[in-house]
């Protein structure tokens, strides 16, 4: 495994356990020749056939006209010399043109895996298989020098990439597009794109569309990953599903606004390309700078979407996230916000906690509300010291009472936000993002904190450490509620307005890294009104993120669905709330609402205080039993058996780390009468026999009748042998769904032989 590297042919493979990565140089242009399943090659003859009818096509050779840049598969396109598809370069230069000539200087092997300054990626630990390749490239009309750098994580299965860009011309240049990736399939258009999108409470949703003939753009124009759609783009067989079949995939280790670009040519070549959205971007390369672009991670799978997201998973558990929760199971936390939202008193947060303590739950988070003058969205953001109207006691009052029921206290910011009517616009009007002559757009009442600008980071960095340092607090909630508007910065030159954007996630990475870095021990979760930044780059430094606003049991079925094609359960936060659901009204019975929060890192969000004595003991069932399975369930490995986008209902599978253990979880829809039993092969169990275990939590029992007046059954068998062979390839049969979103759970354990 690893990177072999021919001098002679200027031609590079990479290799990792399964996958074989292979560019060529031709004629000083860097072109690409394969990715997929793990191939050697022949001693001779250029992998990529380059003889194409192309008479009428513009050539940049005139003495080999058999080939033009526009059918060529190319690496790392720019523009403006025949190649008419998105270029992943194009700069302005001083006289107005934009034409470059990046042709190949040299091919460089680095041990490990160097850092990308100020911006998040995977890294290598110690003793990992993982070498870089430095392709460089130089346009010797500006001096621009392009390093393209490789990393092969031979063992994970996984190829990452980024450019880096140095200027060692004489003149400034402005780079209007620098994308991290580009791969070219050449004479292949046999592609399924599939993306996913949503909205605020239905992020995440799957889609898949031919490719066609066409292009095709998934992007976020946002400021932020976003909620509509998430970096993560893949490439599919069409008959590619989740347990069989070739897919690629592209995923922006970047919380910004991104664009990933499927195109196919005349030649039915199709290109995947991803980087910064140079919708609202540009930057000036002075002589001597450099610039980075943020990192993709590639993975290729013959297994099916199972295939790809356990690379991604993989990785990202232990290569992306950092620190020691990265190797930490996940407390048990209820969280006030659906309990109160903006409406506690002292008196109720210690209501909660008193029952939280009872039931078994092991932190405590007080949300949004706490701080200045907080009372609803139109004023306090920025404001962050405690609001002691609401809490008498202050923050360290509430720690300690919560500390005392014998449970951690967590703590909600929204640090790169400010309120109009807050103490910190009064004294700074000018840090939150704004364009002279316009109006200061707000969304849900608030502006966005110009963090480009040194001063505001420095700030915010010493107002949330100085809370973190003088209370007892181990988890914090990093919020994050608008796009962006006016994106502009008071202290950047009209050239420079292009960088804001780009140099607002730079400022976010520093100060994120200061913070975490310094307190490692607490435990942060990302959010974005839920799961509008659910993406690698927040991963990065926040190992988990809360996967959206929606609690409705149904609808997270599909939103947990569309989060694992990337990202492992361990970064999902997923939490019980309170039936009728307050986005949805729907109502779903508590063993639903906590059998989906099961597959993730489990919470409440509802008034504890209140919940029935029969419910209280359904609850703290609960958590014990996931408390005794949750290192299993969140650092074990997820498998979707059934889509919710199917008929059959939703179905998703947790091998433990040792493959001793296996959890079924099981969603069904709305209940429509008189369907038969259903069963469903498993397909991934470990070789051996094992003893199943139903899990129910509630006692509440409901009686059905047949037409003739006799009760129905529940029929599910209890603790059963089963061969795997038996369960992978006949399958487990579940019992006659009893109500609307009734949900099955199952533990199979291995049985000593
Ligand atoms: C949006 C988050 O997603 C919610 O969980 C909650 O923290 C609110 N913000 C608070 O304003």
């Amino acid at each position: 495994m690893g990177i072999r590297i021919d001098q002679d042919k200027m031609q590079a493979h990479l290799y990792t356990k399964n996958t074989s990565y292979i560019i060529d140089t031709l004629e000083g242009e860097l072109v690409h020749s394969y990715w997929g399943k793990r191939i050697d090659l022949p001693e001779s003859s250029p992998l990529v056939p380059i003889e194409s009818f192309v008479s009428f096509y513009p050539n940049p050779n005139k003495l080999n006209q058999t080939y033009s840049l526009d059918v060529l598969p190319r690496e790392y396109p720019d523009f403006g010399r025949s190649d008419y598809r998105n270029p992943s370069v194009r700069i302005r230069l001083q006289d107005g043109t934009r034409i470059t000539k990046f042709m190949v200087q040299s091919f460089e092997i680095i041990e490990g895996k160097p850092g990308i300054e100020g911006l998040p990626s995977t890294y290598s630990e110690n003793n990992d298989d993982v070498s870089t390749l430095k392709v460089t490239l130089k346009d010797d009309k500006t001096g621009v020098i392009v390093e393209l750098f490789y990393s092969v994580f031979g063992e994970y299965d996984a190829l990452t990439r980024y450019a880096r860009y140095e200027n060692t011309g004489c003149d400034n240049v402005e780079l209007e597009s620098a994308l991290s990736a580009n791969v070219d399939f050449y004479n292949d258009k046999d592609f399924d794109l599939v993306h996913f999108s949503g909205s605020w409470g239905r992020e995440r949703a799957f889609n898949r569309l031919p490719v066609g003939k066409s292009t095709h753009i998934i992007e976020s124009k946002r400021g932020s990953s976003s909620h509509m759609q998430n970096p993560l783009v893949l490439l599919t067989r069409p008959k590619t599903d989740d347990l069989q079949g070739e897919v690629y995939g592209m995923n922006l280790v970047y919380s910004g606004s991104f664009k990933a670009i499927v195109e196919v040519n005349s030649y039915d070549t199709t290109r995947l390309a991803m980087g910064i959205n140079d919708y609202d971007f540009d930057w000036i390369l002075t002589p001597g700078a450099s610039f980075s672009t943020p990192e993709v991670v590639m993975t290729y799978s013959d297994e099916g979407f199972n295939g790809m997201s356990h690379i991604y998973h993989s990785l990202y558990k232990e290569r992306l996230c950092r620190g020691p929760h990265r190797d930490q199971e996940r407390p048990v936390l209820i969280n006030n916000w659906e309990a109160t939202y903006f409406q506690f008193t002292q008196e109720k947060l210690e209501a909660i906690a008193d029952s939280a303590g009872e039931l078994g739950i092991e932190l405590f988070v007080l949300d949004d509300g706490w701080f200045g003058k907080r009372d609803s969205t139109l004023s306090g953001l920025g404001d962050w010291f405690v609001n002691d109207e609401k809490l008498a006691s202050g923050l360290s009052g509430v720690a300690d009472y919560v500390n005392k029921k014998d449970l951690a206290f967590g703590l909600w910011f929204e640090p790169e936000m400010i309120s109009v009517d807050s103490d910190l616009y009064r004294a700074h009007p000018d840090w939150c993002l704004h364009a002279p002559g316009h109006n200061r757009t707000e969304g849900r009442n608030q502006l966005v904190l110009d963090f480009s600008r040194a001063d505001v980071q420095d700030h915010i960095i010493h107002v949330v450490s100085e809370i973190l340092r003088s209370h007892p607090i181990t988890y914090v909630k990093w919020d994050m509620n608008r796009n962006m508007t006016e994106v502009n910065s008071e202290l950047l030159t009209p050239e420079q307005q292009g960088e804001t954007t780009h140099r607002y996630m730079l400022g976010l990475y520093r100060v994120m890294e200061a913070i975490t870095e310094e307190f490692k021990d607490i435990l942060f979760e990302s959010c974005s009104g839920g799961g509008g930044r659910f993406d690698p780059g927040m991963l990065y430094y926040m190992p988990q993120t809360w996967t959206s606003d929606d609690t409705d049991a149904y609808e997270r079925q599909f939103i947990q669905y569309g989060t694992s094609f990337a990202y492992p359960q361990i970064t999902m936060g997923s939490h019980v709330s309170v039936s009728p659901n307050h986005q949805t009204g729907r109502e779903a019975s508590l063993q639903t609402r906590a059998h989906i929060s099961m597959m993730a890192n489990l919470g409440y969000e509802l008034d504890l205080s209140i919940l029935t004595e029969e419910d209280k003991e359904e609850v703290i069932r609960q958590i014990s039993f996931y408390k005794s399975i949750r290192k299993d369930v969140q650092f074990g490995r997820l498998y979707r058996l059934l889509s919710p986008y199917g008929k059959k209902g939703t179905c998703f599978l947790i091998e433990s780390e040792d493959q001793s253990r296996y959890y079924l979880y099981y969603f069904r829809g709305v209940k429509r009468l008189n369907y038969g039993k259903f069963t469903l092969p498993l397909k991934y169990l470990s070789e051996g026999c094992y003893t199943s275990e139903i899990i129910r939590f509630t006692e509440k029992t409901m009686v059905l009748r047949d037409p003739n007046g006799y009760e129905i059954k529940d029929t599910l068998d209890e603790c059963v042998i089963f061969p795997s062979s038996y369960l992978n390839n006949f399958g487990y049969t579940f019992g006659y769904q009893r109500y609307d979103f009734d949900s099955t759970m199952v533990v199979f354990t291995k049985n000593e032989s």
